[in-house]
């Protein structure tokens, strides 16, 4: 089952979807690119906590009356200043994972230094929760030594599909596909916000594809490790892995050639890349 675990859905909260109808919008598109489950994490300082598991449960109503079979999951997406202004409760409330292997989304910031994120991590295993690192290719101050400790202590990193895709500039793709060279444990993730900011895994997996990443890390990247996260922790990042190179063509691979848009951003990105 293909699972976004950060993405902007729930209406009229956040700077995601202004109302129902653009949030029905955005879940039609998430189906319309493969995705069967969609963990909702809008900005924690935006939102009461106590109240998500309700916002989540009344907007699975409105999209199963709209016909759409998306299967949500209440989350949040924090900033390294919110930590510490929450408590035990409110974050388990927004964590994932079983007993023992508790996890949370924690944002490596787009302005500033890396110390707020370094301190929110420590601060957040020292309550019990592993880390999920969101987007740190759009971190400048974020550094590879600092990610490659982090790693170290359990965390996993979330590329953001816009990045790979090129949507935040050339900076963030660069790092992004540095960081996927590395081997270091990594997900992609849409970090959707509205029909205009758009899911785009397919087309993501599609560039990684296209510049030489093997088929079964990104596979485990887009299509397997997200959703064994949800089940079983962070550990579940350094384990799934989709068909390798004699393993059989993967449904990326499949998909990527029967859809021409994705094959025409893979091409968009490898022109870019080429300086055309
Ligand atoms: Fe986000």
């Amino acid at each position: 089952m293909r699972t976004e675990l950060h993405f902007h859905l729930l209406p009229g909260v956040d700077d995601g979807p202004v109302d129902d109808q653009e949030a029905i919008d955005l879940a039609r598109l998430a189906v319309e690119d493969g995705t069967s489950c969609v963990v909702a994490t809008p900005h924690v300082r935006l939102v009461e906590v106590e109240a998500l598991d309700g916002v989540t449960a009344r907007l699975q109503a409105v999209l199963r009356d709209a016909g759409i079979g998306l299967e949500l999951h209440s989350g949040g997406e924090l900033a390294p200043d919110d930590v510490g202004s929450l408590d035990q409760s409110q974050l388990e409330l927004l964590a994932h994972g079983p007993p023992g292997a508790r996890w949370l989304l924690l944002e490596a910031p787009l302005v500033g230094g890396e110390g707020t994120l370094q301190a929110a991590a420590r601060e957040l295993r020292h309550r019990g929760f592993d880390v999920l690192i969101g987007h740190p290719e759009r971190s400048p101050a974020t550094s590879l030594p600092t990610l490659r400790l982090e790693v170290e202590q359990g965390a996993v990193l979330q590329l953001n599909a816009s990045s790979v895709t090129g949507d935040h500039g050339m900076q963030a793709r660069e790092k992004a596909l540095s960081l996927v060279r590395t081997g270091l444990p990594f997900v992609l993730a849409s970090d959707a916000h509205s029909p205009a900011r758009p899911p785009q895994l397919t087309a993501a997996a599609a560039v990684l594809d296209a510049v030489g990443i093997e088929d079964g890390r990104v596979r485990a990247a887009v299509d397997l490790a997200p959703g064994a996260m949800l089940r079983d922790g962070l550990s579940a990042a350094r384990t799934a892995r989709g068909p390798g190179p004699h393993g059989g063509r993967s449904r990326l691979g499949q998909r990527e050639r029967a859809t021409p848009a994705v094959a025409r951003s893979a091409q968009i990105f490898l022109d870019r890349g080429r300086g055309a």
